[in-house]
């Protein structure tokens, strides 16, 4: 059940009945003397008929139906209206179930995108987890959910791998070897121009479909390809082989996009290559800023390919929604594609265009985070050190715990912290990568959620409590019952947010707040210790708190250990 929105809706039917217009602007209350929840829409929508807000207020209330999900509503102040949740009604709100979403739509997300010949690093680690967590909400939520993995298969570094290979005789099927290769390549590339041309042509080769080029090719797509699988994996991230949707894939439909931009009388040369200039696009100076489309060697760019991929995806997929899941610095580009899309007609069934920009991952310096030495760092090798970290922490809390377990456990807490160390972000902020706070078993973080799972998992097996046999539905009665409750019942007003608007945090935030609302509850009600229907209706709210606290972790891509 959304709360928010079932209030909103019954709110603004309300005003409507009353001739009034405009947003009930529902929001869970900012203090508890407020309610539960509060609509602050009523003045705005009074003023504008001039009426005055504290009695157009009393009128909303006389006439508003709310099936029982309030005990009661109160006028506060200039006119704000203050819901407390009936807990009857609150008890059937099922909690840890996620609402479905009627209807369901198609939406593409695009994520990871790895540029393929080279390992993946810290760069690719945003797309990657930010993606799944916003696919597996969008997936609980009912949603068609196509995943999209534009990777850069395609373009000039390959023809220079080729060209490389062919000169020198090497040949291999270690990533690592690929990408030394590549950076000879590079050095060849950008030393010798005879290199740079037959590295153009067989881009060129490879385009016409030529059979050593081809092979080749698919010789390095495999390697890499089977590279960010084994990270996938071990990330626990839901994108596998059939997901890869690269470039190369829309080679074929790039003439047709040029075509296209030139029957609309979009396409402009500029120093030998085709552009589109648009206005609204320009430089502080004033100067426009084109998109280019086709180089003057014929060659075609990432903005290019991009935009046939809009178009297949709003036809061919029928998608209602496309997200795209890249760093911040591709803003001017999506917003420059959307645009480009929308006036030549690619956007064929209107998709909604969503670009979800990220920030970038700092070190302890404020700058991009690198090895001491200055390198990248390879995701492999953080992934290793987030569970060697973990198996520390975890080996100096459980001493007796076997090697394998321990080993187990720390996989689970490692990745866990590294997923929710960035997923707890704001992600359009520049964050600093810091170990021993995403690891710590204090604050907001995924060791402390797994942790306070595990401690009311473990209420459960201390009082030898059979779970099934509990029932499913409590109505809270203490106060700190009925807290408990409300912050349980809100699980789908969150998930709503993060599948609007693309931002996991709201649900990291949710989580930590669902178990600090349990400590409070745990230390004022006692479980164990009480009797009949008192001990029962507590434990059915641990339940509660226990599946809504894994469901939420699951969907941000974080396992549960039960026992820490
Ligand atoms: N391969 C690109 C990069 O590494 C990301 C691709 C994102 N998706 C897209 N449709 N442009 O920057």
């Amino acid at each position: 059940m959304q709360i928010k929105a079932m209030l909103s809706k019954r709110i603004e039917q309300t005003f409507a009945v009353l001739g009034l217009q405009g947003d009930a602007l529902v929001q869970a209350a900012s203090r508890p003397e407020f309610g539960d929840y509060q609509a602050n829409g009523v003045m705005a929508a009074a003023k504008r008929e001039k009426k005055n807000p504290r009695e157009v207020a009393q009128q909303v209330i006389d006439h508003l139906d709310l099936d029982g999900i309030a005990s009661q509503i109160e006028i506060a102040g200039p006119g704000f209206l203050n819901f407390t949740l009936d807990p009857i009604w609150l008890a059937t709100a099922a909690p840890g179930q996620v609402s479905q979403a009627t209807p369901p739509a198609t939406i593409v997300v695009d994520y990871s995108a790895p540029n393929l010949a080279k390992e993946m690093h810290v760069g690719h680690l945003r797309s990657t987890i930010i993606g799944d967590s916003i696919v597996r909400v969008l997936e609980a939520q009912g949603h068609q959910v196509l995943r999209q993995n534009h990777v850069g298969d395609w373009g000039t570094q390959f023809g220079m791998l080729l060209e490389y290979l062919q000169e020198s005789g090497e040949s291999s099927d270690q990533l690592a070897d690929l990408e030394t290769f590549y950076r000879s390549a590079k050095v060849r590339f950008d030393e010798d121009e005879a290199f740079q041309n037959r590295a153009r042509k067989a881009v060129v080769d490879l385009q016409s479909g030529a059979e050593y080029a081809a092979l080749q090719w698919q010789k390095f797509i495999a390697i890499s390809m089977s590279h960010c699988q084994d990270i996938y994996d071990r990330l626990g991230v839901t994108l596998s082989p059939e997901h890869i949707a690269g470039e190369s894939r829309y080679n074929e439909a790039l003439p047709g996009v040029i075509k296209a931009l030139e029957n609309k009388g979009l396409l402009q040369e500029s120093d030998g290559a085709q552009c589109v200039f648009l206005d609204e696009f320009k430089t502080k100076k004033g100067d426009i800023l084109p998109v280019i489309v086709q180089k003057s060697d014929g060659g075609y760019l990432y903005a290019t390919t991009d935009l046939a991929a809009i178009a297949y995806r709003t036809s061919e997929l029928d998608a209602d929604r496309i997200l795209y899941c890249t760093d911040a610095r591709q803003n001017l580009h999506f917003k420059q594609i959307f645009a480009v899309a929308r006036l030549a007609g690619f956007n064929a069934n209107q998709s909604s265009l969503e670009h979800l920009p990220f920030g970038t991952m700092l070190g302890a310096d404020g700058k991009p985070f690198k090895t001491r030495s200055g390198d990248i760092i390879k995701l492999a090798d953080l992934l290793r050190e987030a569970e060697n970290r973990a198996l520390r922490l975890v080996q100096e809390k459980n001493p007796g715990l076997e090697l394998q377990a321990a080993r187990k456990l720390s996989k689970i807490i490692g990745i866990g912290a590294v997923k929710y160390g960035d997923l707890c972000k704001n992600r359009t902020s520049d964050y600093v990568f810091d170990w021993d706070q995403m690891i710590s078993f204090e604050g907001n973080t995924s060791p402390y959620l797994q942790y306070a799972y595990t401690r009311v998992r473990s209420i459960f097996s201390r009082g030898e409590i059979e779970v099934a046999t509990l029932p499913s539905e409590a109505i809270a009665v203490d106060e700190p019952e009925r807290r408990l409750a409300v912050t349980l019942a809100a699980l789908n007003d969150t998930l709503e947010q993060v599948a609007a608007e693309g931002y996991p945090h709201y649900l990291c935030t949710y989580l930590y707040e669902l178990a600090t609302r349990f400590t409070q509850f745990y230390e004022a009600c006692p479980i164990l210790k009480s009797t009949g229907e008192v001990k029962t209706r507590r434990l059915v709210l641990a339940r509660q708190t226990a599946d809504t606290l894994q469901l939420g972790l699951s969907l941000l891509g974080i396992d549960t250990p039960e026992r820490m």
